[in-house]
This record gives C-alpha cells, structure tokens and sequence, in this order.
C-alpha cells in the first residue's frame, strides 16, 4: 500500500513524517517543485533509518508515480499568510483542488482521501464533488487539529496531564470553528465541571482555540508539525480499523439537520473511512454556532459555482 502526499511542502512533509514514524505504510511525497520531494524524502528517510523504522518514503514530480495509492493527503495549495483568514484561500486553492482532483481520479480512483488544503471544509466538498468519491471516502483534517489546540490549552491552564485531557471540536475549521466545553472532559470529568471556579479561563480557552493557528503562523510563518501529526492519526485509526472517535469535515447528507456541506462533525474513522457521523444534542449556543459555520461553508462553496 502506498500514502501519496500531494504537496511537499512544511506541513505535506510534516504528515510524510508522521505517517512513517508510526510505520503505517511506505510514503510518496509528490510536488510540481524540481527537487523538493526529492529532498525532503532524502531528509527523512536519513531519521527513519537511525530509528530503524521501515516505512520508506519516496520523491517525485510525476504524478503517474501515485498510481493505485491507498491514501492521498491532499496538501497542494497556498497556506495563509500573517493577517489573512482561511477562506482567503478560497479562489486561489479551489483552481489547484480541481485540478488535483482530476489526477486523484485518473491514477487512485479508489483511494481514501485526506483534505488538508484550506479553506478546509470547501475544500473538503470540492475534493469530493470532482472526484464524484463516496462521502465516506473524503474525509477533512480540521476539528483533529484544533481538538490538539484546545487539548494544549486545557492542559496549560489546569497543569493536569496531558494525557488525562479528552477534548471535541466541531463546525467549521475557521471563524466558526466550536471547541465543545460540554463534551470534553479530564479523567472523565466533565471540563465544565473540572473548572467550575474558572468560567472565565474557559473562555479564554475557547478563544485560544480559535486564533492559536494565527498567532502562529504570524510568529514561524506556519503550522507544521501539529498538522501532519493530525494527518497521521487519522490515518492510523482507518488504516488499523481503531474505530476512533475523531472530529473531521465531512458530508452531512440529514446529520444535524443539513445536508450538502462538509463541515466538522464526530466520526467513526474505521477501515471504510467514516464509518458514521456521530451526532450531538447541541444546546441553543452550541447549534448556534454551528449554524453560523454552515452558513459560511455555504456561502464559498456557492461562490464556486461547483
Ligand atoms: C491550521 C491550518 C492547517 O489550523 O488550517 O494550522
């Protein structure tokens, strides 16, 4: 089997890693750049060897080299830069995800495809529209990375391990994005009640969440290892049948009450991809929100004139 990342960039290279640490399957890096894959895949294979793991990865600028790959992680794109919002993105990555997908279509038609390209949840609809893939099979890296935000922040202000820190975020992996107070918890204690007497550090937490990815990326330029680390546990839990319970953009066809989007929901990531979409009973702010965030999906992919 065969992982092929389309975009070897900081974070396509990052997910490369990450994906060949944990031994999960040989790792093709792809990009138009001469000599980039190439490089980076020299690069890692070098760690790899002294950690004696046996994922092998591999460079190339030919996309006939992805043939039959089991996995695409679709990169390609322009990240952000300081000041900008992710659907900033919209116009731009959008020509490069249709053209992308063509070629996932042509040389790995029944791959499971993992969106990473922003803005992520139009992304994510648009990977799937051109690729006329089933819904379970094109899944967006979005809530997997700002649960690991939120999770920082949790254990940060509270000091307890970090291990101890279950944390949910859905709705749209931007402006909207709803870190779930309600629904996560510490050592099974609920995180409302773990900080009853610090209503407003969750707050703080909250907001953290959302703008943490800016304030790196106006710091170090972008997001990098937190991402493919994120790629990498996705693909982990579909690639072992774990079953795992991770927030992922995904095509709500009923599910909350809407249909036709992709927006960050829970999921069961299993060895058909998403398994099922776990629905929450949403309070009134909570809905509200995620309301919001399927407002603004709406809106840019109408905009796509898809
Ligand atoms: C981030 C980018 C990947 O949140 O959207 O870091």
């Amino acid at each position: 089997m065969t992982i092929t990342v389309i975009g070897s960039g900081k974070v396509g290279a990052s997910a490369a890693l990450n994906c060949a640490l944990r031994e999960l399957d040989d790792v093709l890096l792809l990009d138009i750049v001469q000599g980039l894959p190439q490089g980076e895949s020299m690069d890692i294979n070098h760690q790899l060897a002294e950690r004696g793991s046996d994922s092998y990865v591999r460079g190339s600028n030919n996309y006939e080299d992805m043939e039959n790959s089991e996995f695409i992680v679709l990169v390609a794109g322009i990240g952000r830069k300081p000041g900008m919002t992710r659907m900033d993105l919209l116009k731009i990555n959008s020509g490069i995800i249709k053209d992308v997908s063509s070629k996932i279509l042509t040389y790995s038609p029944n791959a499971t495809v993992i969106v990473v390209t922003n803005p992520l949840d139009p992304m994510t609809y648009l990977t799937l529209k051109k690729t006329g893939f089933k819904r379970n099979k094109v899944i967006g890296m979005g809530g997997m990375l700002d649960l690991s935000r939120f999770k920082s922040f949790i254990h940060e202000f509270t000091g307890v391990s970090r291990s101890s820190v279950n944390a949910m975020v859905i709705s749209e992996h931007g402006e909207n994005m709803l870190p779930l107070t309600r629904f996560s918890s510490i050592g099974g204690i609920p995180l409302h009640e773990f900080m009853s007497n610090s209503k407003e550090k969750l707050d703080e937490i909250f907001e953290k969440t959302k703008n943490v990815a800016a304030d790196v990326i106006a710091l170090k330029g972008a997001t990098v290892y937190a991402p493919g680390n994120a790629v990498a546990t996705m693909i982990e839990s579909i690639i072992k049948d774990k079953r795992s319970v991770i927030p992922v953009s995904a095509m709500l066809d009923g599910e909350y009450g809407f249909e036709d989007v992709c927006i960050g929901v829970p999921v069961i990531l299993g060895s058909n991809g998403i398994e099922k979409i776990v629905e929450l009973n949403l309070n009134n702010f909570e809905r509200e929100i995620f309301t919001k965030g399927i407002t603004s999906v709406k809106e840019a992919i109408k905009s796509l004139q898809i």
